[in-house]
């Protein structure tokens, strides 16, 4: 059974981008010409997945607007005869079926992960975090993807891995495990925030899931964790124990946005590969360089 549905929890405050975060959603902050949220949605479509249940909160609404089809948009880029424009607008609606579930109280990860229980029923389900963008060294395939060819083979959970600089370990959850080849573990352990002591490798957990539907019985037994939150890297742990999990270490590059300077850096290197803009921006960064 193909998976076909995804859940991508952009609820959070986004505290560590404020003050640009306080009305406008940070998963809204635009990358070059789009909105980081929508270069989430687009892996996910890329990869298979029909239908996607985005869970929000309070001052999110800009993202249902971005997704619902604007009727007067359209007609206006229409009678002006803006064609261009007006096939990108009508794909941004039509390109997936999209659902917004409400996060009352931001409890964490692991609670906005279970507000997906009933739109993902019984079956495995894709898990992509909204303000963050991963991009595969090899074009040909998203990361989802890959990760997808994993969990149809291994019939398991299978979360994507990067490594990260020991001394940025508390910043991340860290997995443990063994290798099974070059860029797969079965997973057996895995911190939320660990210190450098006390983490299991250097290996962070980024940002894309592919979970079997038995998470969800975990995270209803999960008690509050780090920053007195439902810890999503919690469940896991428990879920590890009991069922395979494994690690796919992916070649690409992650890009947060939620923090200003992975944000400005998102935009420089997406930039660098954008058809409209690459030329001049190199020219700019080249001279740029030779003031610094
Ligand atoms: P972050 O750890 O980035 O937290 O959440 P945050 O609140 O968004 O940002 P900061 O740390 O305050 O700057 C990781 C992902 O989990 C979602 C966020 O929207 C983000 O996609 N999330 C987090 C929720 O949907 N609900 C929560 O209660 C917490």
């Amino acid at each position: 059974m193909p998976v076909t549905k995804a859940v991508i929890p952009a609820a959070g405050f986004g505290t560590r981008f404020l003050p640009a975060t306080k009305s406008v959603p940070k998963e809204m902050l635009p990358v070059v010409d789009m909105p980081t949220i929508q270069y989430v949605v687009e892996e996910c479509v890329e990869s298979g997945i029909t239908d996607i249940l985005m869970v929000i909160g309070k001052g999110k609404h800009a993202l249902e607007e971005h997704f619902y089809s604007s009727r007067e948009l359209e007609k206006r880029l229409e009678d002006n005869e803006q064609f261009a424009l007006l096939k990108k607008v009508r794909r941004i609606s039509e390109m997936a079926d999209i659902h917004f579930v409400w996060q009352k109280e931001l409890n964490g990860l692991g609670d906005a992960v279970s507000h997906g229980r009933t739109f993902v029923g019984n079956d495995p389900f894709a898990l992509l975090l909204g303000d963050t963008i991963l991009k595969g060294s090899d074009s040909s395939q998203s990361i989802l993807q890959q990760m997808l060819e994993i969990h149809d083979a291994k019939n398991a959970s299978v979360v994507a891995l990067e490594e990260v600089d020991r001394d940025r370990v508390s910043r991340y959850g860290i997995a443990g495990g063994t290798n099974i080849t070059d860029n797969l573990l079965a997973l057996d352990q895995i911190v939320e925030k660990p210190s450098a002591e006390e983490a299991p490798s250097n290996m962070a957990v980024a940002a894309r899931y592919i979970f079997q539907p038995t998470i969800f019985e975990y995270l209803s037994k999960t008690p509050r964790g780090k920053n007195n939150e439902i810890q999503l890297t919690d469940a896991m742990a428990a879920m590890m124990k009991d069922h395979e999990m494994f690690g796919f270490r992916f070649t690409g590059r992650r890009y947060d946005i939620g923090n200003k300077l992975d944000f400005i850096k998102t935009n420089i290197e997406l930039g660098l590969n954008h058809d409209d803009i690459s030329g001049e921006l190199k020219d700019y960064l080249r001279t740029l360089a030779r003031k610094l």
